[in-house]
């Protein structure tokens, strides 16, 4: 039968993890694709089928996930060289671009992954797209201090684009009557969340480097030619690894 998505995420975690060697450092990623590594990871230490194998998360919740499931843990300052980094992506364009971040964490994300030797994505394929922005938000970590004034700068870098459109991430109200909150991210700040309707059509290389000369803006959640291999498994049970 048909695998679900949840299997599809399982199958790409796994054919990640078959990548890891004893005595390797890794960045860890966040999300559901990457919990399914994580897990494997865990159970494979536990059997002593891998050792010598440390991680640096790329979030508060995959440090408490990892540690629960007994992956030793490293900072990225005192870590070393990373070999490998695993992490699910939002979107895969066909240049390997991607869109991450709409978990929050971005930042972390860019840091750890951007500094290792080799940057694996897993996904299912429903995450695979002609141009990035088609699915859904693309991320933009701000500081809270003037979030507004810098979502205004934001939408200023897209000024004339059709159908764009930009917003501050935030939470429920906790209560009935009270104001939504924020969204704060591991690190403290603020997401602005970008919508475009049909993709980005532009250099984003250009748009990138406008969004960081932006005061005020962090990082953003375009990884633009920082991933090395892309696993996709699919829905008809083949698994695809684009390089
Ligand atoms: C976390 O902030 C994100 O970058 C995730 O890596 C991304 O959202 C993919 O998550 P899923 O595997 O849950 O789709």
């Amino acid at each position: 039968g048909k695998l679900t998505q949840e299997e599809l995420k399982r199958v790409a975690a796994h054919r990640a993890v078959e990548l890891v060697e004893t005595g390797m450092t890794l960045g860890l990623g966040t999300g559901s694709t990457a919990a399914h590594a994580l897990d494997r990871l865990g159970e494979l230490l536990v059997s002593g089928a891998l050792a010598g194998v440390a991680g640096v998360p790329t979030s508060l919740k995959t440090e408490a996930h990892a540690t629960r499931v007994g992956i030793p843990l490293l900072e990225l300052a005192g870590a070393g060289r990373i070999h490998l980094s695993i992490d699910g992506a939002d979107e895969v364009d066909p240049d390997l671009n991607l869109v991450k971040g709409r978990g929050g964490s971005l930042l972390r994300e860019k840091m750890i992954e951007g500094s290792g030797d080799r940057f694996v994505v897993i996904v299912d394929e429903s995450k695979l797209v002609p141009r990035l922005g088609c699915t859904g938000a693309v991320p933009v970590e701000v500081v809270p201090f003037g979030a507004v004034h810098t979502l205004g700068l934001v939408r200023k870098v897209f000024d004339g684009f059709p159908g764009f459109s930009a917003r501050l991430r935030t939470v429920p109200a906790k209560a009935a009557g009270a104001e939504e909150a924020p969204f704060v991210t591991d690190n403290g700040n603020y997401i602005v969340e970008m919508f475009f309707e049909d993709g980005i059509r532009g250099d984003l290389r250009d748009i990138s480097d406008r969004l960081l000369r932006i005061t005020g803006v962090v990082e953003h959640g375009m990884f633009l030619g920082m991933a090395t291999t892309v696993i996709v498994a699919k829905k008809d049970g083949t698994v695809e690894i684009i390089n």
